[in-house]
C-alpha cells in the first residue's frame, strides 16, 4: 500500500495533533463513533431519480426536522417567513417575543398561498377573498358569515405544524407525530456548547440555483477527499486526507486540522504560503498578514483569529483552544442542514429546486460574532441564479472562488450520473464517511434498509 493510502487511514492522526489538555477540554472531540469499514455502493436511482424524488417527499421532507430560517430573519411580532420545500410550501411567524409557529401557507377556502414573500403583517390575510387570521392561527374575519353557515369559527383554524429552535436556527416539521426536535437533534447541542451559533448574525447569506440533485450538490461538500483535485490550491493548507468522521445519531462530523498542508502536497511550502492560502488570497493579490520568520504558521493563524474574535467575544477568547481558533470541524445533520463548528463561520443548506429533481437551491451562510448586546441587523439574503456564479456575491469575498470550483463539477456529476454503465457509485471505506452515515439514514427514512434494499425494485441496493 503506498504511503498515500496508508494516510488515508490515520483516524486518530487529528487527535494526535492536539495538546492533551485540548481534549480535557473539549471531550467531544475525542468521540470515537466511526462507521464499520465498509465501502458502500449506491444506485444512481438512488440518487437522481424521479422516483427518488417523490419518495424524499412523502418520507423525508414531509417528515424530517428542517432547519427554516434564523430567528433574526423575523426579529419583530409579525414577521414572517416563506420557506418552499419541493411543491409544499410554509409560512414561519415570529407570533410572540419568544414563540415562534409555523403554518401550512395555503388558504383553506380556496387554497390560495396566503403569502408568496417574507414581510411583516399583525395578522396573516388571503389575498383572494380576505379571509384573516391572528398570528397564533385563530380566524379573525370571514367575509360574508352567512356563505359558510356549514362551518364553526373553530373549523377555520390554519392548519399549523411544529416548530423548534436551535443555535439561533427556527426548524419545522410537518409530520404530526414527529419526535421533538431536541431529540431529532442528540446531543448536537452538547457539541456546540461552548460556540453558541445563537450569538452569531448573518453577515452573508446567499441562495444559488445549482444544475444537479439537492443530495449530488450537498455531497459534494461532504468529504474533504475531492480537495487534492478539485481544490488544489488549497492542499497548501488543509490537512485534507488525515480526517477524523464521526457519527452520531442524526448527525455526522468531520474534522480536519487547517494551517497544515495536505499529505499530498509535494515539496517545502513556507508559512506565507500557508497564511496566503487560510486566506483565500488569489496568486495576484497584496498579501494581508506578514508571518514572522520563525512562527509555525497553525500558531500565527490561530493568534490572528484570536485577535479578531476578541473585538467582538473579549478576553474570553483566552480560554478557547487552538483547535477552535483554527481547525475544521463541519457538522452535518440529516437531511440538509450543516453548521460548521467553533468559530468557522460556515453554515450552509441544500434541498431541491421547487418540485425539480435535477436541480437543487444550495444556500452559503457566514455567521459571526458580535458584541454582547449589539446584534446586528442580518444582512439580506442574495439570490443568484442557475447561469451565475458564488464569486458574483462580493459578500461571499474569496472562499466564493472555491465554491465555484464544486459548482463547476455539478453539471457535469449530474450528466456523469444520469449515463453511468454501472448504475451506482462507490463511496470509500473512510474519507467519505458522512456520505455513507446519510445513505444509511436516507434508507432507513425512505423505508429501505440493506437487507431488504436487494430485493426492492427501485431504488435498489446495488450488489457490491
Ligand atoms: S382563497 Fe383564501 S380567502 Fe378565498
Ligand atoms: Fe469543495
Amino acid at each position: 500500500m503506498s504511503e498515500v493510502q496508508n494516510i488515508c487511514k490515520r483516524y486518530n492522526s487529528f487527535l494526535e495533533a492536539l495538546p492533551p489538555s485540548t481534549l480535557e477540554k473539549l471531550p467531544e472531540l475525542g468521540v470515537d463513533n466511526r462507521l464499520s469499514p465498509g465501502s458502500m455502493d449506491v444506485s444512481t436511482d438512488e440518487i437522481i431519480s424521479r422516483e427518488a424524488h417523490e419518495r424524499e417527499k412523502e418520507h423525508i421532507w414531509t417528515k424530517a426536522w428542517q432547519m427554516a430560517c434564523r430567528e433574526e430573519q423575523i426579529p419583530e411580532i409579525g414577521d414572517q417567513y416563506v420557506y418552499d420545500i419541493c411543491d409544499k410550501s410554509y409560512i414561519v411567524v415570529r407570533s410572540a417575543e419568544n414563540e415562534f409557529r409555523a403554518f401550512v401557507n395555503s388558504c383553506p377556502h380556496r387554497g390560495r398561498q396566503l403569502r408568496e414573500y417574507n414581510g411583516n403583517a399583525a395578522q396573516i390575510r388571503c389575498g383572494f377573498h380576505a379571509l384573516t387570521w391572528s398570528l397564533e392561527g385563530e380566524i379573525k374575519h370571514l367575509p360574508c358569515l352567512n356563505e359558510f353557515t356549514r362551518r364553526g369559527k373553530d373549523d377555520w383554524r390554519l392548519p399549523q405544524i411544529k416548530t423548534g429552535t436551535w443555535g439561533g436556527f427556527v426548524f419545522i416539521n410537518p409530520d404530526p407525530e414527529a419526535e421533538s426536535l431536541e431529540s431529532y437533534l442528540g446531543e448536537l447541542p452538547e457539541h456546540f456548547k461552548r460556540w453558541k451559533l445563537e450569538d452569531r448574525y448573518i453577515v452573508a447569506h446567499v441562495q444559488k440555483i445549482c444544475p444537479t440533485n439537492w443530495k449530488v450538490a450537498q455531497e459534494a461538500f461532504m468529504e474533504s477527499f475531492h480537495v487534492t483535485t478539485t481544490h488544489p490550491q488549497a492542499t497548501l493548507v488543509q490537512n485534507n486526507l488525515d480526517v477524523k468522521g464521526d457519527v452520531f445519531g442524526n448527525f455526522s462530523r468531520q474534522m480536519s486540522l487547517l494551517a497544515t498542508p495536505s499529505p499530498q502536497k509535494r515539496g517545502d511550502v513556507s508559512n506565507q504560503e500557508v497564511v496566503d492560502a487560510a486566506l483565500n488570497l488569489l496568486p495576484e493579490e497584496e498579501k494581508l498578514l506578514e508571518v514572522p520568520d520563525g512562527v509555525p504558521a497553525r500558531e500565527f493563524m490561530a493568534e490572528a483569529q484570536r485577535e479578531r474574535l476578541r473585538v467582538t467575544l473579549g478576553d474570553q477568547v483566552d480560554e478557547l483552544e487552538q483547535t477552535e481558533l483554527v481547525d475544521i470541524f463541519y457538522y452535518t445533520v440529516f437531511p440538509n442542514f450543516h453548521p460548521w463548528g467553533a468559530f468557522n463561520e460556515l453554515t450552509y443548506r441544500f434541498r431541491p429546486n421547487g418540485d425539480d429533481h435535477r436541480t437543487s437551491i444550495m444556500e452559503v451562510y457566514y455567521l459571526q460574532t458580535f458584541k454582547e448586546g449589539e446584534r446586528p441587523a442580518p444582512n439580506p439574503t442574495t439570490h443568484l441564479s442557475i447561469d451565475q456564479w458564488f464569486s458574483e456575491a462580493p459578500e461571499l469575498g474569496n472562499l466564493a472562488w472555491v465554491f465555484d470550483q464544486d459548482v463547476l463539477n455539478f453539471p457535469a456529476m449530474q450528466r456523469g450520473l444520469e449515463s453511468s454503465a454501472t448504475g451506482k457509485i462507490v463511496l470509500t471505506e473512510y474519507q467519505e464517511i458522512k456520505i455513507r452515515h446519510f445513505y444509511e439514514l436516507y434508507r432507513k427514512w425512505l423505508g429501505y434498509d440493506a437487507a431488504a434494499a436487494g430485493a426492492a425494485s427501485r431504488p435498489r441496493l446495488v450488489a457490491g
